[in-house]
């Protein structure tokens, strides 16, 4: 659906690389995760991605079509974003109109704009707070929230820039398990960012980034058993998969499989 084809990105002339002749493709309806430490380059590929940064070479292609460059729009209406930190999304005063604004913005007719907020917003499980201020929710339900508000255009792809990362684990798991759901029901492609080795289980295709560059890719197998990769990206190893490999020899078993095994 998209490919990126040998882009490069550099913010300001004397800087360096912060993207380094990347290419990555993803197909339509797969659930792929992004994983890097802290500024290997995730958020600025993201922007790449939507059409708000033009790369400084390379080119985009959807459907393998290329992305006409003077007309980001093109890029941005496919995409909606959950950031990081729940607080700096919210325009509503309350999770119903948060979650109308951006239909609202596409002028959608009243009605259908009253019934898509309410599909979405019980897609997430967040129907019965929604005259709550989004701001006094707890950081899972604000996440959940901005969920229904990036999937009520109806996206193509849903993109989540660390949107777990100031969550605590019960806030990460329940949002995970929303965006599993969301994934299972739609055909949303879902492009997910991390630095979390844990959060990358149910992915179909993981790139990892080390300093502007893919440094390996594959399913979460294939990532999982390149362990030198992983510590030289400096992603932690979770307990998981520190114990999976120490049972078999070094090779990645997934959690049902380690339960299986002990
Ligand atoms: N607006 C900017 N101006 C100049 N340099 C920038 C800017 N934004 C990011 N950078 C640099 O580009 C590189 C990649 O940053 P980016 O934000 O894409 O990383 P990231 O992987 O999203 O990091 P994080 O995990 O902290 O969100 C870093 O070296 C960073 O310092
Ligand atoms: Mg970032």
């Amino acid at each position: 659906m998209i490919s990126l084809k040998d882009i490069t990105y550099k913010y300001h002339n004397d800087d360096a690389y912060a993207l380094n002749h990347i290419s990555i493709d993803f197909k339509r309806g797969s659930f792929v995760s992004i994983l890097g430490h802290n500024g290997s380059g995730k958020s600025t590929l993201v922007k790449i991605i939507m059409g708000i940064l033009l790369p400084t070479s390379g080119a985009i292609f959807i459907d393998g079509k290329p992305v006409d460059r003077d007309n980001p729009l093109e890029l941005q209406r496919r995409f909606s974003i959950v950031f990081q930190n729940p607080d700096n999304q919210f325009v509503g005063a309350t999770v119903l109109d948060d979650v109308a604004f951006g239909l609202e913005n596409l002028g959608v007719p009243h009605e259908t704009m009253v019934e898509k907020v309410e599909a979405a917003l019980k897609e997430v499980g967040m129907w019965e707070f929604r005259n709550h201020e989004p701001h006094r929710l707890s950081g899972g339900q604000k996440q959940r929230v901005a969920i229904a508000g990036a999937l009520v255009t109806n996206p193509e792809v849903l993109i989540m820039d660390e949107a777990t990362s100031m969550l605590d684990p019960d806030g990460r798991k329940e949002v995970l398990s929303i965006l599993k759901k969301i994934h299972a029901k739609r055909d949303t492609t879902i492009l997910y960012i991390t630095h979390d080795l844990r959060e990358i289980e149910d992915s179909d295709y993981v790139f990892i980034l080390r300093k502007g560059h893919v440094v390996n890719e594959g399913t979460v197998r294939d990532v999982y058993e390149d362990t030198e990769t992983l510590v030289s990206s400096n992603l932690e190893l979770p307990y998981n998969i520190k114990l999976s490999k120490a049972l078999c020899d070094g090779a990645y078993m997934s959690y049902e499989e380690v339960v299986e095994r002990l």
